[in-house]
C-alpha cells in the first residue's frame, strides 16, 4: 500500500471513530450494542456469566488486525521487512496461534518460550532469541532448532554460544544487542536502550566481538539490535535507532568486511490507554503523554527511513549492502488492545474522608472491591499502570461518580487509583452512580503483560482466556485453574 493510502485509511479511521460517543469505541471491534459492552459483536457479560470472572476475552480478529497494521512497515522502506510478536507480552498458547495463522514471525525470551514457539509450529527460521542469562541447554534447542538469530547479550555469551556450537558440531546464527544511549520518555523501568540498564553490549564492543569471530565456522554473524522500550510515546526515538544501527551496519562493513544481513529496531510501539476525550478527572499530567501516545508505525518507519534513505538505497541498488532485512519485535502494539478484562464487584463499602482539591466536596469514599488484582494485572502494582475502566452492563450510562476502585488481594497495593500522594494515577476511578456488588466492569486494553506475568499470589486461581474466532465463535483457550493447579507442582 502506498504512503498516501496509509494515510487516507488513518484519516478515515480517525473520523469514523469521532462519530462513536465514546471515544474508547473501535467501530466494528468494541463496541455498545443493546445497551451493553460487546467485542466482535458479542455480549462481554453474557460472556462474564457463561465463563465467570475474572476473564480474559481476546479477538482473533483484532490480532490480525495490528499484525497487518504493522506489516505496513514494509511499504515505507527499501528493504524486507520480519515481523516478529515479542511473545513476552502474551504467550498463552491459543494467543500464539493466532498470531502464527495471521502470518507472524516470534521473538522468544527463554528456552520456555522457544520450547511454545516450537509446539505451536513456528519453524527455526521464523524465530528470534532474547535474554540476558541464557544457559547452555536453552542455546543448545535454539542451535539446533536452526532459529534465525540467537540475539547476543554480551561478549561472554558469545563465546559461549560458539562453544555451544562448536559442541554440537554446529553453526549458530547470531545478533549483537546494542545499548546506544538512546533514551525514551517511557516509564524508568521500560527504558532499555541505556548504558545504566543491564541489556546489552556497547557498540564498540560489538565491533571488537565481530572482528574476532568473523572467521569462526561457529557463528553466523547476521545482525545489530536494539530495543529503545517500551510504550514509546515519541515515534523520534525510531529514527535514532535507525540511524544508529545502519551507521554501525556501515562501520562494521567498512572495518571488519563483514555484510551483516539485518538490523533489529525491537518493539515499543506505543497504545493509547487513555483517550485525551476521556474525563478521567485528576489524571497525573505527567503521565498523559505516555498512556495517550498514539502514532502509526509506518508513519514513524517512514520519517526514520528518510534519515537513512539517501544512502540506503543506494548502497542497496549498488550491492555494497546486501539482502538487508529490517526486523521489528513488536508486542504490546499487536496485543495490547484485543482484549479486555472482565470483573465482577464483590464488595462495597464507605468510609469517610476529608475533602481534597479533586473532590472539594467529598465526605464519603465508596469503595468498590473486585476479583481482577495485580496478580492478573502486575503492572498496575509496578508501574501503576492504566487500564480504563468501564461498566460493561451500563457503558453509555455517565461515567461520572468517583470510586476507589481495589482488588481482592491481602496487600495495600492492590488498588486502581493513586494511593499515597504519588501522583501516578488518578485519586479515584469514575464509574456510574450506584454501582453495586453483582455488576461487571470491563478494563479495556489488557492483553499486553497482564496473563503474561500473572501468579496464583494469595492462592488465586489464574483466570481463564477465551478467543472470539474471526468467524464469530467464542473459544475457552485456557480454562480457569482449579484447586489441584494451585498444588500442582508441590511435593508433599
Ligand atoms: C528486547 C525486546 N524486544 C521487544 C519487546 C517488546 O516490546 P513492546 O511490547 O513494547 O512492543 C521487549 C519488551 O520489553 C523487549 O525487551
Amino acid at each position: 500500500m502506498c504512503y498516501r493510502c496509509i494515510i487516507s485509511v488513518e484519516l478515515y479511521s480517525f473520523f469514523s471513530k469521532k462519530l462513536m460517543s465514546n471515544s474508547w469505541q473501535i467501530e466494528n471491534f468494541i463496541d455498545i450494542q443493546g445497551g451493553c459492552l460487546h467485542m466482535d459483536g458479542v455480549n462481554a457479560v453474557e460472556l462474564a456469566r457463561e465463563f465467570g470472572t475474572p476473564l480474559f476475552v481476546f479477538s482473533e480478529r483484532r490480532v490480525r488486525h495490528n499484525i497487518e497494521r504493522l506489516k505496513r512497515v514494509e511499504s515505507v522502506i527499501a528493504c524486507d521487512l520480519k515481523l516478529c510478536y515479542a511473545a513476552k507480552a502474551m504467550s498463552t498458547m491459543g494467543i500464539l496461534k493466532a498470531v502464527k495463522n495471521a502470518g507472524c514471525d516470534i521473538e522468544v525470551n527463554s528456552g520456555g518460550e522457544l520450547w511454545k514457539a516450537l509446539e505451536i509450529g513456528f519453524s527455526g527460521d521464523q524465530i528470534i532469541f532474547n535474554g540476558t542469562s541464557k544457559e547452555i541447554w536453552e542455546l543448545e534447542n535454539a542451535i539446533n532448532a536452526g532459529i534465525y538469530a540467537i540475539q547476543v547479550d554480551s561478549l561472554y555469551e558469545l563465546s559461549l554460544i560458539e562453544e555451544t556450537a562448536k559442541h554440537l558440531g554446529k553453526r549458530a546464527n547470531v545478533s549483537l544487542r546494542l545499548v546506544p544511549e538512546i533514551e525514551s520518555s517511557t516509564h524508568s523501568g521500560l527504558q532499555t536502550a541505556l548504558l545504566t540498564s543491564k541489556f546489552g553490549m556497547m557498540p564498540d564492543e560489538a565491533l571488537a566481538a565481530i572482528r574476532r569471530y568473523k572467521e569462526s565456522p561457529h557463528l553466523d554473524l547476521r545482525g545489530i539490535h536494539l530495543h529503545v522500550g517500551s510504550q514509546n510515546p515519541d515515534p523520534a526515538v525510531y529514527t535514532s535507532a535507525i540511524q544508529v544501527l545502519y551507521s554501525e551496519l556501515k562501520k562494521v562493513l567498512a572495518e571488519t568486511g563483514v555484510a551483516l544481513k539485518h538490523i533489529n529496531i525491537g518493539g515499543g510501539f506505543p497504545v493509547k490507554y487513555l483517550s485525551s476525550e476521556e474525563n478521567e478527572i485528576g489524571f497525573p499530567e505527567e503521565r498523559r503523554e505516555m498512556f495517550e501516545a498514539d502514532f502509526e508505525p509506518s508513519d514513524a518507519l517512514f520519517a526514520a527511513w528518510q534519515a537513512i534513505r539517501e544512502d540506503a538505497e543506494s548502497s542497496i541498488l549498488s550491492g555494497s549492502i546486501k539482502d538487508l532485512t529490517l526486523l521489528v519485535e513488536p508486542g504490546r502494539s499487536i496485543i495490547a488492545d484485543t482484549a479486555i478484562c472482565l470483573t465482577t464487584v464483590r464488595n462495597h463499602k464507605t468510609r469517610p474522608v476529608e475533602a481534597t482539591a479533586e473532590n472539594r466536596n467529598l465526605t464519603t469514599d465508596n469503595w468498590l472491591l473486585t476479583d481482577a488484582g495485580f496478580n492478573i494485572l502486575l503492572s498496575m502494582e509496578t508501574y501503576k499502570w492504566y487500564y480504563h475502566l468501564i461498566s460493561a452492563e451500563r457503558p453509555n450510562a455517565p461515567h461520572d461518580f468517583p470510586y476507589k476502585v481495589a482488588g481482592p488481594l491481602c496487600d495495600g497495593g492492590d488498588v486502581y487509583f493513586d494511593i499515597e500522594g504519588e501522583g501516578r494515577l488518578p485519586e479515584h476511578r469514575r464509574l456510574p452512580a450506584d454501582v453495586k456488588p453483582g455488576e461487571i466492569l470491563a478494563m479495556l486494553n489488557c492483553g499486553a503483560y497482564s496473563l503474561a506475568q500473572a501468579s496464583q499470589y494469595n492462592g488465586r486461581f489464574l483466570p481463564p482466556v477465551v478467543l472470539i474466532r474471526e468467524a464469530g465463535r467464542v473459544d475457552l483457550i485456557r480454562k480457569r485453574d482449579n484447586f489441584v493447579d494451585l498444588v500442582n507442582s508441590d511435593i508433599y
